[in-house]
């Protein structure tokens, strides 16, 4: 019986030998930020399968660690959902497809693993007949046993990301499991899946359009929670090894005994899926907190320790519990193991927490329920929640347990205005001191006085010096000052402000209220109010920055006239390194769209037109056709910044003198960000230069790799590509003439209508290829040939013509070979460890089909 850790060994081993490298798990905190944990063993490689990052290698392999809530509410109800799981995965970037994926997935299963083949079924995609004759030719699986589905064989990352159809593998787990009729139509308890192959072919737009990957990959998962109870003879997955010593300590933790109580067994094993959870959340680094992924967590540790609570336990258990996961998971992710500690305490703070909670929460909870008629408001639960820490779906539980509902429409608005508070807070962060305490400045002093479109640096006085908690970080007023706050896009400055006793370096610039310039900066020596000062910004950011904005003006303006006037500024950021526009439109923008709106962008800079800046009342600004998209936040004078031809935009940013000064503006990206919004990151000055520069090196040195001119590559790497698809044409002819030879051999070697041979080094694949093309040379009962593919493993394959059965036959020798095996009544394969009964198989065939 294989073990968990045996199993893990096994499966890497099996794809390393054929060509993937092995890597570690990534952390179950993804870098993806379109997913809140990692899912699935694809998730640390969607940059490759969409072709945004050319992949390190052809094929990996791994062993993930992974988390899922969609099922939360099912853990604990069955034998088989769990949140965090481990999943075995092997990747193909670009490389291999259908027809390697499939056939090594049957390989390990039914050899490797030795799971009878018999007891499998697949399921393909509605409209993947490539996939149902790969299994039924190829593996040889009876077609009785490939079903089609719909929706269920389609799978994505998410809403948006790579997605293509897949198939997958079920587990028989016999008749007292459930109904019979395979995956399609029998018991989902009787059927489990233990395999998905994804064929990667498409990426889902934000807009829900699907487009085509630049190349088709493969992505398989196994679930190793799924594998184990197929493996170690165990109807439950809380019965393997992963989990059944954490449920003895469930047991041993909640003083219950599992099996014999419903709903005992229930908490016992919600006890036992959210510990691991917990511990290996924690250990990667997600700590409980209100929101995002910290919230996932406090609820896993609340729905566990709630379930502790009512099975009447008043000690603390999760510490005791984690410890009970380390020592299970341990020897997989010694990381866990090293930071048991902190995990444990951290559960175990965030447990007595929740206790305490519980017990307020839960009276006052009580106390309105007994006021409401069946429905408690949604005000209530907010309060709940946001006060007490009383998770809502506790709330909806709890509710539903005294027979009453919860308004969730009006939890959620209360949740929306709260939100929205939240990011009002976050903006005011920043400030260091309070709303009074800017205004009490600008009332005293009046309003600072922004120099800076002209001057970099001015002689001024301090107004204000505002300290935080460290007095060498402080907020700065100055009466004058050259410092641009942020706004509109455009980073605020950085500098240098002196005086006689002190030196400012300034880190940000920004409008504490409108018309109060505040300067945060760190302090050597000292700086007083009233003091003079001299205010110097860095002038090559400043440089840097003006020639990325007045660059958005040019490409918002071209990008209206090559994609039309539905283009809005969604949003922008004007930063020393690079510009970003985010903009409406709903369709990529194609190759040549783009190249046309960088032709005319850079035009108007060759045009080295002087940029006008005018002061206007704003009606006036808007008569002229100015772009306005940020509505009143001007105040009724504004500044119209003209640039080249072709953009009058309102604009409070600081500007380039004439447009030549911006340079050669270049894209780095163009990109979808979600519902019809698309975003331009680009360069112009030295940054373009740099840019424009690698790119050409690269060119260059393709150029040399490839022999050719600088301008030929592209024709060159077509060529080679060809060759490339020509070569494995005729290595493929040159395999099957190898065939032909091998087959002549066998069918010369026929004795009694049948063929028994043994046959080394080829793998099943080969041996099934040989079996099936021996027997349709015609004449021939059966044909059996043995072998071991690497000296480690013993394969089979048998075809037989009617009325012999070559599932039969490959199944009476399976147990010689230590392993499984199935097919169809032509042709059949089996295999196993037992390399040492190769020649007693034979031998024992030689008596099937032979007669000997
Ligand atoms: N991504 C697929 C899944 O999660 C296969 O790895 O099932």
């Amino acid at each position: 019986m294989m073990d968990a850790n045996e199993v893990r060994s096994a499966f890497t081993g099996y794809f390393a030998e054929r060509g993937h490298t092995v890597l570690p798990s990534a952390s179950l905190i993804p870098h993806d930020p379109s997913v809140l944990f990692t899912i699935a063993g694809m998730v640390p490689f969607k940059p490759y399968f969409l072709g945004d990052e050319p992949a390190p290698w052809k094929r990996a392999t791994t062993v993930q660690k992974c988390f899922r809530t969609l099922d939360i509410d099912v853990v604990g109800t069955t034998e088989r959902h769990c949140t965090f799981f481990e999943m075995l995965g092997n990747f193909s970037f670009g490389d291999y497809f259908k027809s390697e994926a499939i056939p090594f997935a049957w390989e390990f299963v039914t050899e490797v693993l030795g799971i009878d083949g018999d007891r499998l079924w697949v399921t393909v995609h509605d409209s993947d007949d490539e996939a149902e004759e790969i299994w039924a030719d190829a593996v040889g699986l009876d077609r009785s046993r490939i079903q089609r589905m719909g929706e269920d064989n389609f799978w994505k990352m998410g809403e948006t990301g790579p997605c293509g159809p897949s198939s997958e593998i079920y587990f028989d787990r016999g008749e007292q499991a459930g109904a019979a009729g395979g995956p399609a139509r029998g018991g989902a308890e009787r059927f489990v899946e233990i395999w998905n192959l994804v064929f990667m072919q498409y990426n889902r737009l934000a807009n829900g359009d699907i487009e085509d990957l630049p190349r088709r990959s493969i992505d398989t998962g196994a679930g190793l929670e799924r594998i184990l109870p197929v493996l170690q003879g165990v109807g439950s997955l809380f019965a393997t090894d992963v989990m059944a010593p954490v449920l003895a300590t469930a047991e041993e933790a909640t003083g219950h005994r599992y099996g014999v109580d419903r709903h005992v067994d229930v908490a016992l094993r919600i006890l036992t899926d959210h510990a691991r959870a917990m511990a290996m959340l924690v250990s990667d680094g997600v700590l409980p907190s209100n929101e995002g992924r910290g919230y996932v967590l406090r609820r896993v540790i609340r729905r566990a320790v709630l379930r502790a609570h009512q099975l009447g336990v008043h000690e603390l258990v999760t510490a005791r519990m984690v410890g009970s996961v380390a020592s299970v998971l341990g020897t997989a992710y010694p990381k866990l193991v090293e930071d048991l500690d902190l995990v444990k305490a951290t559960v175990e703070r965030e447990e007595g927490h929740f206790l305490r909670t519980l017990q307020s929460g839960s009276a006052i909870l009580d106390q309105e329920l007994a006021g409401v008629d069946g429905v408690l408001p949604g005000e209530v639960a907010f309060r709940l929640h946001d006060t007490y820490g009383f998770p809502v779906e506790l709330t909806v539980e709890l509710a539903r347990d005294a027979g009453a509902e919860v308004d969730m429409e009006g939890f959620e608005i209360a949740m929306s205005s709260q939100r929205h508070r939240a990011r009002e807070a976050a903006r005011n962060a920043r400030k260091a001191a309070g709303d009074d305490t800017y205004r009490a400045v600008i009332e005293s002093a009046g309003p600072s006085r922004f120099v800076g479109y002209e001057d970099y640096q001015c002689a001024t006085s301090v107004v204000a010096v505002l300290a935080g908690g460290d007095p060498h970080d402080v907020e700065l007023v100055l009466g004058v000052t050259p410092f641009y706050a942020e706004s509109g896009g455009q980073v605020g400055d950085t500098g240098v402000i002196t005086t006689e006793t002190g030196r400012a370096e300034v880190t940000d610039t920004f409008n504490a209220l409108p018309g109060l310039i505040v300067h945060r900066a760190r302090v050597s020596g000292e700086i007083h109010v009233g003091q003079d000062a001299l205010a110097v910004i860095d002038a090559t950011r400043r440089e840097a920055t003006r020639r990325n904005h007045t660059g958005t003006h040019l490409l918002h303006a071209a990008l209206r006239m090559v994609l039309g006037d539905h283009v809005r500024q969604q949003g922008s950021l004007v930063a020393p390194d690079r510009l970003r526009f985010d903009f409406s439109h709903h369709a990529a923008v194609r190759t040549e769209e783009l190249d046309e709106i960088l032709r005319i962008a850079n035009s108007d800079v060759l045009s080295d037109a002087r940029v006008n800046v005018t002061e206007a009342a704003r009606a006036d600004a808007e008569a002229m056709g100015a772009l306005a998209f940020f509505g009143d936040k001007y105040g009724e004078v504004v500044r119209v910044v003209e640039a080249g031809s072709h953009s009058r935009e309102l604009c409070g940013g600081t500007h380039v003198d004439a447009l030549g000064m911006i340079g050669p503006i270049a894209v780095l990206s163009e990109s979808s960000i979600g519902s019809g919004t698309r975003r331009i990151e680009a360069t112009t000055g030295e940054a373009s230069l740099e840019l424009l520069g690698r790119r050409s090196r690269s060119i260059v040195e393709a150029s040399r790799l490839l022999r050719v001119e600088p301008a030929g590559v592209i024709e060159a790497l077509d060529r080679l590509i060809a060759e490339k698809r020509e070569s494995d044409k005729e290595l493929a002819k040159l395999r099957a003439g190898r065939v032909d030879d091998l087959v002549t051999g066998l069918v010369s070697a026929a004795d009694a209508g049948a063929v028994v041979a043994r046959r080394d080094g080829l793998s099943s694949d080969e041996l099934r290829a040989l079996a099936k093309a021996a027997i349709a040379t015609g004449g021939l009962r059966a044909v059996v040939i043995a072998g071991t593919p690497d000296g480690s493993r013993a394969a089979l394959a048998v075809a037989a013509s009617s009325p012999l059965d070559a599932q039969e036959v490959a199944r009476a020798l399976a147990g010689l070979l230590g392993g499984g095996g199935g097919g169809s009544r032509e042709l059949a394969i089996s295999g196993g460890r037992n390399v040492a009964g190769i020649d007693e198989a034979l031998a024992e065939a030689a008596r099937l089909v032979q007669g000997r």
